[in-house]
């Protein structure tokens, strides 16, 4: 059993945004769940992972909870993300979801709620304002949007009357994300990287494993440090193997160079969206 002086405390490192202070980096749970997810979360936690990402069309929150509860770390050092699915977005269902999602997640708060796709049966005005009740009932401290184009994230930000503290979106070296990064600056919120292996591409190419191998570490940690050294990026990343829980965590120790940084970002090229679903994603910018 690990204690907490083994924790590294580093990954806890935050982007504050308003009042929100959101670890840099975040264990997502995509297509995990089960006695299999909790072993992995509960190593993650115990390796100083100190946000979890998870959803409720994920039907692991259970596990998350779990995991939580037996990691032995306590819940308040933890910022966990979940996501209203678009089937819960009508105001009769949205308050009903997330308290099922705090039985799930056996806790009294989540630290952070989207709404998980722009497109579902209600406007995004409506949206924001299921999300807006949960914070006025006190189960739910900060709320963002996932998958909103600029446009959208603009008026979410317009019908919020708590902040939008991040926009979660697929971003990775070979994705130009410009646009919306821009837009986050310029209206002080964050966007929150998800996806950022592409599902394995960054580990075919020549310049990532160039740049690896020159600052010794592997090509996961690379990516992962070039989406945190920007300035208003959180990065999620996922595996499901032990060992690279150890790989994934270390990245706060070492920094880019402008130019490794600049580089990277250059890798960007057309038709490199890999999460497009037909019936949920907007007109991406
Ligand atoms: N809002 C949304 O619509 C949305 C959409 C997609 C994802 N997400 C969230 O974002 C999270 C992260 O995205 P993602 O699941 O696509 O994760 P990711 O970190 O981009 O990719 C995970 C893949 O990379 C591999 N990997 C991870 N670390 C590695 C390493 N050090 N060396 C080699 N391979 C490595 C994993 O394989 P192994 O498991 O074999 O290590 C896995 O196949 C999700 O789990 C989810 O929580 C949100």
């Amino acid at each position: 059993m690990l204690t907490t002086s083994h924790y590294s405390p580093v990954a806890s490192e935050a982007l504050v945004v308003g009042e929100a202070h959101l670890p840099r980096l975040g264990f997502g749970t995509y297509g995990m769940s089960g006695p299999r997810l909790e072993e992995i979360l509960v190593a993650a936690l115990r390796h100083g992972f100190r946000h979890i990402d998870t959803a409720q069309i994920y039907q692991n929150e259970a596990d998350v909870g779990a995991a939580i509860r037996t990691s032995g770390v306590s819940r308040h050092d933890i910022f966990v993300t979940t996501k209203v699915w678009v089937d819960s977005y009508p105001a009769d269902r949205f308050s009903a979801s997330v308290d099922q999602s705090l039985r799930d997640l056996k806790s009294d708060y989540i630290d952070l709620l989207l709404v998980h796709w722009p497109r579902g049966s209600v406007s995004i005005a409506e949206q924001i304002e299921g999300l807006n009740q949960a914070v006025d009932a006190g189960k739910v401290r900060h709320i963002g949007v996932s998958n909103f184009n600029v446009d959208m994230m603009q008026s979410a930000i317009k019908f919020s009357r708590h902040p939008i503290v991040t926009n979660q979106v697929e971003y990775h070296p070979f994705l130009d994300q410009s646009l919306l990064l821009k837009a986050a600056h310029v209206n002080q919120t964050s966007l929150m990287a998800y996806c950022g292996m592409a599902v394995g591409r960054v580990f075919e190419s020549p310049v990532l494993k160039e740049i690896a191998a020159r600052n010794k570490r592997t090509i996961a940690q690379i990516v992962l440090r070039w989406l945190i050294q920007q300035p208003d990026v959180v990065a999620l990343t996922r595996t499901e193997k032990f060992e690279r829980i150890v790989d994934n965590v270390r990245v706060f120790d070492f920094e880019l160079s402008q130019e490794d940084m600049q580089t990277i970002t250059m890798l960007r090229s057309p038709g490199s969206r890999v999460v497009n679903p037909a019936h949920l994603a907007p007109a991406w910018d």
